[in-house]
């Protein structure tokens, strides 16, 4: 059976687009149109039961991002030797690339109109990724030496190959040219996570002395606001739409979605390149010139109404509240290198991994989740109701102001009732299927 996420219900737009005929999610249609998808034209249909299958695809990857989630803030409070290293590596290697992997994939295929990925290299890319973050945080927690570290880095960055010879792949068999532009996002953001993880494999090696704190800043820039930050980039003009079940903005046509990727792939070059040569101050240019790039980019996003904002609730003000740390953080980082200190402060790195990356996350699970899940329009919709939190969004920016603000106790209290909201939620989620919508429903 196909799940039909299509009528969540009642959509709060008069002309709602929202889903594709698939019953995949859909952004609305930028009103400026694109070819393929101009205003009035039924949208293109692709391969028989591609959205099944990569419904199907994406379901493993994200529970396995989700259990290195939930592991990454108990691994912080367990006793380990790698400080804050290994929570963090947790999290960003093993929940958030992997969330990465299944979300761009099973994007790219939906609202690209193409056929799924081949099952076994998705798996393949799943659990070498999986294996990488798992055998990076033992090796350094076990002070296993350059060698292991190496071999568990280069699976990471094979699993970052993998990917993006896959969304490749994908992107030629599109039928829809809309998501070309956010392809280009994920490419450059997979080229400077290869850069990124490389000069990490460095920093981890038994020989990296006094260089290390330079390589740092680079590897950060690199990785949290190249790989990451890229791929969320090219996501949500797309992503704020159908979360929020309205069209795209007129303004975020492909050719602005694309001109929206210089500046931020400028300034993680510009950034790291300032940083590994020691030149803080164009270090700073660097963040300056990708913190534009984030106002440019909340221009090309939707502005839902209030309606939209009732429906969607918690999950669409996860983003924005997501986006506002990203750019409050990045500007910090700025300020700092342009007057010549440390730009990735904890507490500026914890703004950003919890307040703007950990809730962009959340909220965008708590939207993929009930859909992946599927089984009809009744527990549809019943699942985008467990996933809306006001407690847990609360407890994520409280955290995220606490942990800016150095009150690292208060911000773990605070992550911690985050983390058991969100655990609970997803429990709820998964469990097993009642048969609410009777025979016929979906
Ligand atoms: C092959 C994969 C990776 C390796 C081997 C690696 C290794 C390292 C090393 C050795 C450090 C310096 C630790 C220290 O100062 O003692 C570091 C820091 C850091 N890395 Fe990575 N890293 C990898 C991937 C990533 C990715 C993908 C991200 C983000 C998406 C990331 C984010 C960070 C952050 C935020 C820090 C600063 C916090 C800290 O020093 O603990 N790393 N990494």
């Amino acid at each position: 059976m196909t799940d039909a996420p299509g009528d969540a219900g009642p959509s709060p737009d008069e002309s709602p687009v929202g889903h594709d005929p698939d019953g995949s999610p859909a952004p609305g249609r930028t009103g400026a149109g694109d070819g393929a998808n101009r205003p009035g034209r039924p949208a293109p249909r692709g391969a028989a039961g591609r959205v099944a299958e990569i419904q199907r695809l994406t379901r493993p990857t994200l529970l396995l991002a989700a259990a290195f989630s939930v592991a990454a803030p108990i691994s912080a409070v367990a006793p380990h030797d790698t400080g804050a290293w290994l929570p963090l590596h947790l999290f960003l290697v093993g929940g958030l690339l992997l969330a990465i992997s299944g979300a761009t994939q099973f994007f790219a295929v939906t609202w690209a109109t193409a056929p799924a990925p081949p099952a076994a290299w998705t798996a393949a890319q799943r659990w070498t990724l999986a294996a990488g973050a798992a055998g990076l945080a033992v090796a350094r927690e076990l002070d296993a030496g350059s060698a292991v570290i190496g071999i568990a880095g280069a699976a990471v960055m094979a699993a970052l190959v993998i990917l993006g010879a896959l969304l490749v792949r994908i992107g030629r068999g599109a039928v829809a040219k809309r998501f070309e532009p956010s392809l280009h996002h994920y490419l450059a953001a997979l080229g400077a996570g290869l850069a990124g993880c490389a000069l990490g494999v460095v920093m981890a090696g038994d020989d990296a002395g006094a260089e290390i704190l330079r390589w740092r800043d680079a590897h950060m820039t690199l990785n949290l606001l190249g790989l990451v930050g890229l791929v969320i980039a090219g996501t949500l003009p797309f992503f704020v739409a159908t979360e929020a079940r309205m069209k795209m903005a007129t303004g975020a046509t492909p050719g602005r979605i694309d001109l929206g990727l210089v500046p931020l792939a400028a300034g993680v070059v510009i950034g790291a390149a300032g940083f590994a040569t020691e030149h803080p101050l164009v270090g700073a240019v660097g963040l300056a010139t990708y913190g534009v790039g984030l106002v440019a980019l909340v221009a090309i996003l939707p502005t839902p109404r209030a309606k939209q904002w009732r429906w969607a609730g918690s999950r669409l003000v996860h983003l924005a509240a997501g986006l506002a740390w990203w750019i409050g953080a990045v500007g910090a980082a700025a300020a700092r290198a342009a007057t010549g200190r440390e730009p990735f402060t904890i507490e500026v790195l914890l703004a950003l991994v919890v307040g703007a990356y950990a809730q962009i996350l959340v909220g965008s699970l708590g939207y993929l989740g009930p859909v992946l899940r599927g089984g009809g329009h009744v527990r549809l919709t019943a699942g985008f109701t467990t996933t809306r939190s006001w407690l847990g969004l609360a407890a994520a920016n409280g955290a995220a102001g606490a942990f800016a603000l150095g009150a690292s106790t208060a911000g773990a209290v605070l992550l911690a009732v985050w983390v058991a909201d969100s655990v609970a939620r997803a429990g709820v989620l998964l469990a097993p299927a009642i048969d609410h919508d009777g025979p016929g429903a979906a």
